[in-house]
């Protein structure tokens, strides 16, 4: 018998295909664009294994945050690189309340109020070690590095920090961080949690940019094994009873089966980091001609947000925009 179906019908028109298409393209709401931020003044220096991606000293940040906001940037994550001889074995630099960062926070708001400023709470940026948490003997130290965070938490609070997100992968470390945000009275800070973040050969390229790999190791005994999906359900539970406002699963492109799972499973919003592998993977291809780098930014984009992803961390940010742009004229 012949199939009463021709699922081709749907697809034999522009029109058609608009009218049943089934979500979307995340529109830039949905984005968060991560940038590198460095002390100094005119610097951009450029990013090798990312192309497009600068480490800016704050004169041309802040310059560049109004060109980003006319393309209809909303949100931007920030990662400072810190001078090598500010870096230690304490990370005493994260809790400088004087530092770079709570700095930097302060002109952005002053500048750009209207701009949600996400910042990474981990300790590789300030570490001697290239380590999220404190070592010691070559371990690294759970309760000790929570409460570190919990400090910086408040003073990325105290700053201007919209959202802090812990992506250090410490156990218990949003329950500690929530309480110390609200005994400093800063309720209204939002903590997006790095819920599920594999240990990743994805992240490469973002390590180069603020020179914070381990110096000795790897991540492994706190970030997740790529072969558990089930963990993450886990992860996302506890960050849940913890008070995270927002799940993040990270990577974004191989672990889309755990975006749409702690979408399906949680009540909170999800969040999926498109990392600095992934982007580089897409630049360099396209920088050989291998594959139309702005075809498959949208393909990626809206295939993450498909699998679940309400917001996305994503260093196509500002390209996005311009295809965005194009595509709706
Ligand atoms: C710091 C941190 C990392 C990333 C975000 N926050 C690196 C790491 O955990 O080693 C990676 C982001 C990217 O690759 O784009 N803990």
């Amino acid at each position: 018998m012949k199939s009463l179906h021709r699922p081709r019908r749907l697809r034999s028109t522009t029109n058609i295909r608009e009218l049943s298409h089934e979500i979307s393209y995340p529109g830039m709401e949905r984005l968060i664009y991560p940038c590198f931020i460095q002390s100094g003044s005119q610097k951009m220096d450029p990013i090798l294994a990312m192309p497009g991606q600068f480490r800016y000293s704050m004169d041309i940040f802040l310059k560049k945050l109004t060109d980003w906001k006319k393309l209809g940037i909303k949100n931007i994550a920030l990662f400072p690189k810190i001078d090598e001889n500010l870096k230690n074995s304490e990370s005493s630099e994260a809790l400088n309340e004087n530092g770079f960062l709570p700095k930097a926070l302060q002109q952005i708001k002053e500048r750009h109020p209207e701009i949600a400023i996400f910042t990474d709470l981990a300790l590789d940026p300030f570490s001697s070690d290239g380590h999220d948490g404190l070592v010691a003997n070559g371990k690294i130290l759970n309760d000790e590095t929570v409460a570190v965070l919990a400090e910086m938490a408040v003073i990325h609070a105290r700053n201007g920090a919209d959202f802090v997100c812990p992506s250090d992968m410490m156990d218990g470390r949003v329950k500690k961080i929530r309480e110390a945000l609200e005994q400093s009275r800063y309720i209204d800070t939002g903590i997006v949690s790095y819920s599920a973040k594999y240990a990743s050969s994805f992240y490469g390229p973002f390590r180069e940019a603020l020179d914070s790999a381990p110096r000795a190791g790897d991540k492994k005994t706190y970030q997740m094994d790529f072969r558990n999906q089930k963990e993450a359900l886990k992860e996302a539970k506890l960050d849940f009873l913890e008070g995270a406002d927002v799940l993040m699963v990270k990577p974004a492109l191989s672990y889309l089966d755990v975006i749409s799972k702690v979408k399906e499973k949680s009540i909170l919003p999800v969040a999926a980091y498109n990392v600095s592998g992934e982007y580089a993977m897409v630049k360099a291809s396209a920088e050989k001609g291998w594959i139309d780098g702005k075809k498959a930014i949208l393909e990626i984009l809206t295939s993450i947000h498909r699998a679940g992803a309400d917001m996305i961390f994503t260093y196509h940010a500002p390209e996005y925009a311009e295809i965005m742009q194009k595509e709706l004229k």
